[in-house]
Parts: structure tokens; sequence; C-alpha cells
């Protein structure tokens, strides 16, 4: 007999429950105009909403315009932004059945360049460049601007983004609030002592560099509904000798739990071109298994995680306790309806699209052979 799929068991998140442990990662579309969200939103989430994931993550969203990766990144520092998002999360709400999160970010000394597609350059002052901010003044890469590194105003300016932003989030009615502590951004550049050289209360000593990003969660856990979802995607391995190690992460993701955050999601790299990854199938699996045992909150994995039996074995082995996904859902949007079919589960499906599910299209059959399943 088969045994009963453990992805598609329901998971609470603190106050939110979610019907099955698969979440679409937060994905920048480059497609935003000063910030604010476009008709490629609504498309591109619209359709996400109603692939059988239990929750949808919008692409990191910048809290202030200088947080901005790209001229084209998603933010959410004005009311025009705000007003932007509306519809994109009606739409979802109308017609999908993924809960909603949105991740709160600052591009830090990756922003103020080129969208991918235009060759992701630091921009140019004739292309609209800005300054970029750090917790020290080194360089992303050779040919980077230097960025500037932040004083206690600017801390404070930051901090306070995050936490208006938040309540902006809170207010549009965000099931799940994500910040963005990865990658090589802001509050990365705190925790990372690849590029954290700072002499004052906020480098140094592990204790030290995550000052500014405790204080960042504590600013947003203070204003985000206790009944709502609130988490970090953090990094379990900078992939660079002296960098950040899934120990840290998971003393870090201790402190997370200390302020009341419910998740973290366990991500890796982005801190330094230097970094050498060794990308293979669940390759950052181990370092939320680690993160797991070090700490008492829901611990997300991703990257790497393609096929549905890959997906079941991580939550069945209880390597992590959900699972994010991005590209396998670029690929194919209705991930969730086929993982169900492959795992013998349910997932939500829309009646206008029920006559392409297996129980009503002799095709279905035809089709999961062609993704060869
Ligand atoms: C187009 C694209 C955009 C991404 N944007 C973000 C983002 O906004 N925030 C983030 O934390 N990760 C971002 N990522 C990383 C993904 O969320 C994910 O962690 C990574 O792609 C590994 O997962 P995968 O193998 O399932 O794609 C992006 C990835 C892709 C492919």
């Amino acid at each position: 007999m088969k045994r009963e799929s453990r992805l598609f068991t329901p998971i609470a998140i603190g106050g939110l429950t979610l019907p099955n442990r698969i979440a679409v990662s937060p994905m920048c579309q480059y497609s935003a105009v000063g910030g604010s969200a476009t008709d490629w939103h609504l498309q591109h989430l619209g359709s996400l909403s109603l692939g059988g994931a239990g929750l949808l993550i919008i692409e990191a969203t910048a809290v202030e315009p200088e947080g901005r990766i790209t001229p084209g990144c998603l933010g959410l520092y004005s009311d025009a932004n705000e007003a932007a998002l509306e519809p994109v999360v009606a739409l979802c709400r109308r017609w999908g059945s993924a809960r909603l999160g949105i991740q709160l970010a600052h591009a830090g000394r990756k922003a103020s360049v080129e969208v991918p597609w235009e060759g992701g350059k630091p921009l140019t002052v004739a292309a609209g460049a800005w300054r970029s901010l750090a917790s020290s003044a080194i360089p992303f890469d050779e040919g980077w601007p230097a960025p500037q590194a932040l004083d206690e105003s600017g801390l404070a300016r930051v901090r306070d983004a995050f936490a208006a932003a938040a309540r902006r989030a809170a207010r549009l009615g965000f099931d799940l609030v994500e910040l963005h502590g990865a990658h090589g951004y802001l509050l990365h550049t705190f925790l990372s002592p690849i590029a954290n050289r700072r002499g004052d209360a906020y480098g140094g000593s592990l204790e030290q560099r995550m000052r500014f990003p405790l204080e960042v969660a504590q600013a947003v856990r203070q204003v985000w509904p206790r009944e709502r979802a609130l988490g970090m995607r953090i990094t379990g391995c900078d992939w660079i000798e002296g960098g950040l190690t899934s120990e840290d992460a998971g003393i870090f993701a201790r402190e997370l739990e200390t302020i009341g955050f419910d998740y973290v999601c366990v991500s890796s790299g982005g801190i330094s071109p230097k970094a050498r990854i060794r990308v293979a199938p669940g390759y950052q699996v181990p370092f939320a298994e680690c993160v797991k045992k070090m700490c008492g909150i829901a611990v997300q994995a991703v990257g790497m995680i393609v096929d549905p039996n890959q997906a079941e074995a991580i939550i069945a082995e209880g390597r992590a306790d959900w699972v994010a996904l991005a590209r396998a859902f670029l690929d194919d949007p209705r991930w969730g309806w086929h993982a169900a079919d492959v795992l013998g589960a349910e997932a939500h499906c829309p009646p206008q699209y029920h006559r392409a599910r297996p129980n009503l299209w002799p095709g279905a059959a035809l089709a999961k052979a062609a993704r060869g399943g």
C-alpha cells in the first residue's frame, strides 16, 4: 500500500496553516516600474497562485528605492508601490489557492545593476546609477563601485524602512513576510565576515555581526501581526574560506526564534564572486538539516529541488519541514498538481481546469509520460 505523502500534509507556520509543504520561492522579475508592480506581475503571479503550491512568495521587494537590485525591481516603499500591489494580491486571492507571502529586501552592495538580460553589470551614471550601501565600504567585485558603509543614522533609517514596508504588507493582507538575509544582499553583508569589516558594535564576532539583522528582525516583529507568519531567508554556507557556516546559521536561527520568528529558509552563496558553489540536486538541504537540529522553528529547504519524490524524501526523512521551489515552477507552473499525481495526493485545481485532470482527461497519462513520469 502506498504511504500517505508527507509533502502533502498541512503545516503550521506561526499562525498560518498551509495545506501542503510546497512554497513557490521568491523570484525577481525585473518588470516593475519605479518599484511598482505591472501587468507582468498579474499574469506571472496569477498563474503561479493556482498551481497547487500551499504558498507563493513574491519576489525580493525593496524597502527603499536604493535597496532595489535593478531599476526593474519591485518595491514597497511608497503609496504608489502599495497601490500597485493591491490588484495583484486581489487577483491571486480571487482565483488562486496559494496563500501569499512577500519577501522584503535591501540589495545592499549588489544594488544599482542592469537587469540580467541587459548584462547585470553595475549601472553607469548615465543609466541612472545610485549609491549602494553595505556593512563596510568593500565593493562586491573588481570594477564594482565601493558601497557606502552605513552609519548610525543609516542603520536606523534602513531598520525603519523594513518595518514600514512590513506595515504596508500587513495592510495589503499578505499572509507571510520573509526578510531577505541571504545572497549577498544588505543583511547578509552584516552577517558574513567576508563582507563585514566593521570595527564598531556591528562587526567582529558573530554576535556583533548578527546585531543589525536582529535589530531589523525585532523591528519587523513588532509591527507584523502575530497571527500571520514571519521568517527570514538565511545563508547556510558562504562557500568561501572564512565565510559563514551552517553552524553560524543555526545560531542565527536560534536568535530569530527568540525574537519570535516562525521559520527560516536556508539558502547559500552570493556574498562574493570568489565563492565556489557545488550545485547538485538538493545541494543546500544539508545546511537546512544542520539548522533544523539547532533550532526549534520551522526550517525550509531550497535549491535544486525538482522531482516530487526528492521533495517528498526531504520531508519524510525529517531533513526540513517544508520546501521552496523556484525554477521548477517557472518550468511547470502546475508543479503542485503534477507532484500530487506522482505522490497519490490531492492538490487544489480551479474548476475551470478540471477537464485537464487525470480523472476527466485520458490525455493526462500521455502528458505525464511525456514529462517522463
Ligand atoms: C529568476 C529568479 C529570480 C530569483 N529571485 C530571487 C529573489 O527575489 N529572492 C530570493 O531570495 N531568491 C531569488 N532567487 C533564488 C530562488 O528563490 C532559489 O533560491 C534558487 O533559484 C534555487 O532554487 P531552485 O533550484 O528551485 O531554482 C531567484 C531565482 C531565479 C531563478
